[in-house]
């Protein structure tokens, strides 16, 4: 993961990359570094402390100057530590300090010929200072080093095996920053000021800064200087770079800095924000047809016959449950599959396949990944739903529906997921209605459930208070079981999932009737099993289930629809949901699972936008 920014500009640069690296906190946070050039050497500062401090860090040092590069950090090579951080120097064969540098660099990726090239910088009297793959970049660009960064650049990265984004700069050319993109995600601002240019990983690190963006391409090679740049590629029947020429596109990039306002976490605040990001995302919907997902989208529809959904995590949950939808509203055979399993196994393509892919980021690495290796299987038709209209998902993608969440600032997915669901509900009837599935009176009474939606959510939110009073009692536990049946039992892996990477309690969640096939074993009063009870055609089987929680005196945890006929009583704690929402009910149930994880990790003091060990976006494998 990782991100990057960098720049070339008259003034001094250090805040703008410091506060490029806040709005890419989401990508890592373990630690982070910004390096310049001033009065004529490398400075840096790098810190295992939060971006917020790297700016304080920066000034007691007075670094300050007009070019450089920083770095927020999602380790993968070598432990979180301030050797670790980048950005990393070389200064040449035998120096054993990294107090100074010839060359500065930062990479985002993961080069995996690193082993192999460190031994032979070390052959060549290179001295390592970190763990990282990274270091063997900054030391084989040094190697190549005669005079001219971007030719040394441009003879590095065909050494290099991986993925990778990086951005440097050298000692001996105080003006100059050179990137690339290979596999990894990497922008170019063109400034709009003073001839200033940037470089960055995301064009949301330069709102505010510039609006003038260029996507740089797989391969792109971008040579940064005051009053120009200069993108190249390597021709591979030459053998030589080329120029290219690449748009720049005016691109309104959120802050992604949203204030909290009264909640006390972004989580929270997104939880809260569902009604109306699902109103946002349904604003534009007057009707049900397949354009809604782009040009062509009807002539797609007509051509394939069976859908195959590609994400990971929590958007793998909302693919998941869309498989109930299509299956019974669209009657379209529909696979499911995670999608950094799919890229390694053997599958038998069928080119009449929808390939749908679900991601928040629209950059996770392990779904472009999957995407490709189904189109490169022969499947052409591609079809995203994605919450960022001008991520390298949407641009790879025939056809797309855009959630409109907003920014997801906490790296627990919340109304990210919703409005996938929304989308995914909008795709099952577009598929519903192209294939004679969908009479006029049922496309209008789905469409007054959608629209309700908000005021629905609404209500469940109301809920807060009784799931703050279950909460106290899962902060005690270490462990804890999700039951559901049919649709909502993706809900129930949600809910586990949240649960877990919030508050590091141990959840797992099976569908209800697996639990005497192994896990009623774990059943005792010390086990909290949340169940997911609508009112729906399997709530009698799913009370039998219950039943054996219950005779094994385990604590059954209970979200029901209003008119379900299921009592509080000892060892049987019971939530009543506002209404019974048919086919869209899991977009309400999903909720409280939401409320549950977040006020229990509120209890136990854990860090709740930022948990351990994760990232927001997953752009490495
Ligand atoms: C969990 C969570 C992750 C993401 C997953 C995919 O709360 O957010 O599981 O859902 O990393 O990310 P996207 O949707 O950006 O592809």
């Amino acid at each position: 993961m990782c991100g990057i920014v960098g720049a070339v500009s008259q003034r001094n640069i250090v805040p703008i990359l410091v506060e490029g690296l806040k709005r890419l906190e989401y990508r890592g946070y373990d630690s982070c570094g910004v390096a310049v050039h001033q009065d004529g050497a490398l400075r840096r500062a790098r810190s295992t402390s939060r971006v917020a401090e790297l700016q304080q860090q920066a000034d007691q040092d007075g670094i300050a100057a007009g070019t450089g590069i920083a770095h927020t950090r999602w380790a993968t090579h070598g432990a979180p530590a301030v050797h670790n951080a980048h950005p990393h120097f070389s200064t040449g064969p035998g120096a054993d300090t990294q107090a100074v540098g010839r060359i500065a660099l930062v990479h985002n990726g993961i080069i995996e010929n690193h082993d192999e090239l460190r031994a032979e910088l070390k052959a060549r009297g290179y001295v390592f200072h970190s763990q990282t793959d990274t270091e063997v970049i900054a030391h084989l660009v040094d190697h190549l080093y005669s005079g001219d960064l971007l030719d040394a650049v441009q003879q590095a990265l065909p050494r290099l095996k991986g993925a990778y984004a990086v951005a440097v700069f050298c000692r001996d050319e105080p003006h100059r920053v050179v990137a690339a993109r290979e596999g990894s995600p990497l922008v170019l601002g063109v400034g709009q000021t003073d001839g200033e240019n940037f470089v960055a990983s995301d064009a949301m690190a330069l709102a505010g800064v510039t609006d003038q963006i260029v996507y740089l391409e797989e391969g792109d090679v971008v040579d940064l200087q005051p009053g120009r740049y200069w993108i190249s590629r390597l021709d591979t029947a030459t053998g030589r770079y080329a120029a290219v020429t690449r748009e720049v596109k005016t691109v309104h990039a959120h802050s992604g800095a949203a204030e909290l306002g009264p909640y006390r976490h972004y989580m929270q605040k997104e939880i809260f924000e569902q009604p109306t990001a699902i109103a946002n995302t349904l604003e534009a919907i007057t009707g049900i047809s397949p354009e809604l997902f782009g040009d062509g989208a009807y002539r797609v529809f007509k051509e394939i016959d069976k859908v195959l959904i590609l994400a990971c995590g929590t958007s793998y949950y909302s693919g998941s449950t869309a498989k109930y939808w299509l299956e019974s509203i669209a009657k379209i055979p529909t696979s499911v599959e995670i999608a950094s399993e799919y890229r390694y196994r053997d599958s038998v393509p069928d080119p009449k396949t929808l390939v749908v892919t679900i991601s928040q980021s629209g950059e996770t690495a392990d779904t472009i990944a999957a995407l490709k290796h189904a189109r490169s299987l022969g499947m052409p038709h591609t079809l995203t739903i994605c919450n960022v209209a001008t991520s390298a998902m949407v641009r790879e993608c025939e056809l797309a529906y855009i959630t409109r969440a907003g920014v997801e600032i906490g790296v627990a997915s919340t109304k990210a997921f919703t409005t996938q669901l929304v989308g995914l509900f909008l795709l099952t009837l577009a598929l519903a209605q192209t294939r004679g599935h969908l009479t006029e009176a049922q496309e209008a009474e789905h469409l007054k459930d959608l629209r309700h939606l908000p005021v629905a959510v609404q209500a469940v939110l109301a809920l807060e208070p009784q799931v703050i009073a279950w909460s106290e009692e899962f902060a005690r536990k270490e462990n804890a079981l999700f039951l559901a049946r049919g649709l909502h039992y993706p809900i129930a892996m949600e809910g586990a999932l949240k649960l877990k990477e919030i508050t590091y309690i141990h959840a797992e969640a099976y569908a209800a009737g697996e639990l005497k096939h192994g896990p009623l074993a774990l059943v005792t009063a010390e086990m909290p099993v949340v169940t997911v009870a609508p009112n729906d055609t399997l709530l009698e089987k799913l009370k039998s289930n219950m039943q054996e929680v219950r005779a094994r005196g385990g604590q059954l945890y209970v979200f029901a629809d209003g008119d379900t006929a299921i009592e509080s009583e000892a060892g049987l704690h019971v939530i009543r949901m506002p209404e019974h929402y048919g086919a869209l009910s899991p977009i309400l149930h999903v909720v409280p699972l939401q409320l549950l994880a977040y006020h229990t990790a509120c209890a136990r003091g854990t860090d709740v936008d930022k948990p351990r060990n994760l990232a927001k976006s997953v752009t490495v494998e």
